[in-house]
């Protein structure tokens, strides 16, 4: 049996903080106390004046995910050790149910990735591309027997992974009544493909012509009707990378009038507005992602929905392409869009910079309490999607996915120092106080310091129960 105690660290949970040893035993936590008693063969880590911390659980990343002719530069290994640095032990991830490969396949193939690289803990939801009667059937079984309650669908990106509001409706009808949620990809994609064809017709063919053709009315319009299709479907509906506040508006209306809709947004709303598409230069790829960057004012509405419980999660949407082809030999990556925007994958790093983001601009900068900041980056996520109370939060019973956070330490963000395989991070030079010192994974330490003791396979598939229904 192997034994530790983290003793006299300040435990911050989404209701608690207090100062407490923890005693963790074959990987989970089994007392937590003052003072706590225990043998000479326990291994005692002292987090005098840390922040202990839950186990960050991100539930939007891309590892290793194909969109079109580009895959996310990040493998599951590259990936979750930099989630692990960052302070994330557990994501969910995407199977991909595309053309000739069903429900049941993705998330056969999708675990063997992750058996295979995952240095965290990880799940899946599967992206579901078409509706038959055949996937109705695996989604159920899914969510029954395979732990995977979740399923995105997109309203853009048509000729692609679009479905239409019938194949949405049927999806949301099936999980509804079986405990799974349908996560959309809120954006009208007719509208904006039509806006894409004419802006090349004209020959803007650079970065900032993503932002402009991808307007925040259009993600409020398929928001709305989104929702609209859960309440007829009675199922509860979760919107990802929610960035507009068009958008937020009818998520408010909705959870105001007793309807189960939730809503993640992610830290490059929070922190960048759409005022850096000012240039025609191919440097601006960098901020290609979709939906893209919004208002200032939009920015400022995302943070008082966090605060307000508006917005629930804050996860990062992880997907990243270099912005240099051929770096660590990634080949179509951001440059593949060079001569066309539309080809310019989209999608940003954020894997590694979600905690000491949040925590510098959020908690620090006086917009969301420290408790908040545990409830949306851990607690939440793990509560909505099924991971709870395993994942999320620290209490005896759960996993010991703990992380010591020095929250008075500052680092500067540099995508040299960090440690997926990305070549850039927005956030380059941005100085931030709060550094992740340790992370443990069910009682193994992974991270200390800059050292990485963690390793490839050694993360666990998690089955999840049901989602939506916190
Ligand atoms: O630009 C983005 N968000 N790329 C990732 C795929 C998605 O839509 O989440
Ligand atoms: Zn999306
Ligand atoms: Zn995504």
């Amino acid at each position: 049996m192997s034994r530790k105690i983290i003793r006299n660290g300040r435990i911050v949970t989404a209701i608690d903080d207090y100062v407490a040893d923890i005693l963790v035993e074959d990987g989970q936590i089994q007392a937590i106390g003052r003072k706590l008693a225990c043998g000479s063969d326990t291994e005692s880590i002292d987090a005098t004046g840390l922040m202990v911390l839950p186990g960050g659980v991100d539930c939007h990343t891309h590892m290793d995910n194909t969109f079109g002719d580009s895959t996310t530069c990040d493998s599951f290994e590259s990936g979750t050790r930099s989630a692990a640095f960052g302070g994330t032990t557990t994501i969910v991830d995407f199977a991909f149910q595309r053309q000739g490969v069903s429900v049941l396949e993705a998330i056969e193939r999708a675990q063997a990735k992750g058996r295979e690289g995952a240095c965290i803990d990880y799940g899946f939801h599967v992206i579901v591309t078409s509706v038959n009667q055949q996937t109705l059937a695996d989604m159920q079984h899914a969510i029954r027997h395979e732990g995977v309650s979740s399923f995105k669908m997109f309203m853009a990106y048509p000729g692609s992974v679009m479905v239409d509001d019938a194949a949405i409706f049927q999806a949301m009808r099936m999980v509804g009544q079986h405990g799974g949620m349908i996560a959309l990809h809120a954006e009208n994609g007719t509208i904006i493909e039509l806006l894409i064809q004419e802006a090349l017709a004209q020959g803007h063919t650079a970065p900032k012509y993503h932002a402009l053709t991808r307007p925040a009315i259009m993600e409020g319009e398929a928001t709305h009707r989104g929702i609209k299709l859960a309440e007829l479907a009675q199922a509860p509906v979760y919107f990802v990378h929610l960035s507009a506040k068009e958008a937020l508006k009818h998520v408010v209306e909705a959870r105001d009038m007793g309807v189960p809709v939730f809503a993640e947004t992610c830290p490059h709303y929070l922190f960048f507005d759409e005022s850096v598409y000012d240039s025609e230069d191919f440097d601006l790829a960098r901020y290609v992602m979709s939906p893209p960057l919004r208002s200032k004012e939009a920015q400022n509405a995302l943070w008082t929905a966090l605060r307000t419980d508006d917005l629930q999660l804050v996860s990062t949407d992880h997907c990243p392409f270099c912005m240099k082809e051929g770096h660590l030999g990634r080949v179509n990556q951001k440059p593949y869009g060079r001569n066309d925007f539309s080809r310019i994958p989209n999608g940003i790093p954020g894997v590694e910079t979600r905690l000491t983001t949040i925590h510098d601009g959020g908690v620090r900068a006086g917009r969301i309490s420290l408790n908040r900041m545990v409830e949306l980056t851990a607690t939440a996520p793990a509560k909505l999607f099924g991971l709870y109370p395993r994942k999320g939060t620290i209490a005896v019973g759960s996993d010991a996915d703990l992380v010591l956070f020095d929250a008075g330490q500052s680092h500067v963000i540099s995508a040299a120092t960090q440690h997926g395989n990305c070549d850039f991070t927005l956030f380059e030079g941005r100085e931030v106080t709060g550094t992740v010192r340790k992370v443990f994974l069910r009682g193994e330490l992974l991270v200390d310091g800059e050292q990485w003791l963690g390793r490839a396979g050694a993360g666990q598939y998690v089955a999840r129960g049901e989602s939506g229904g916190w």
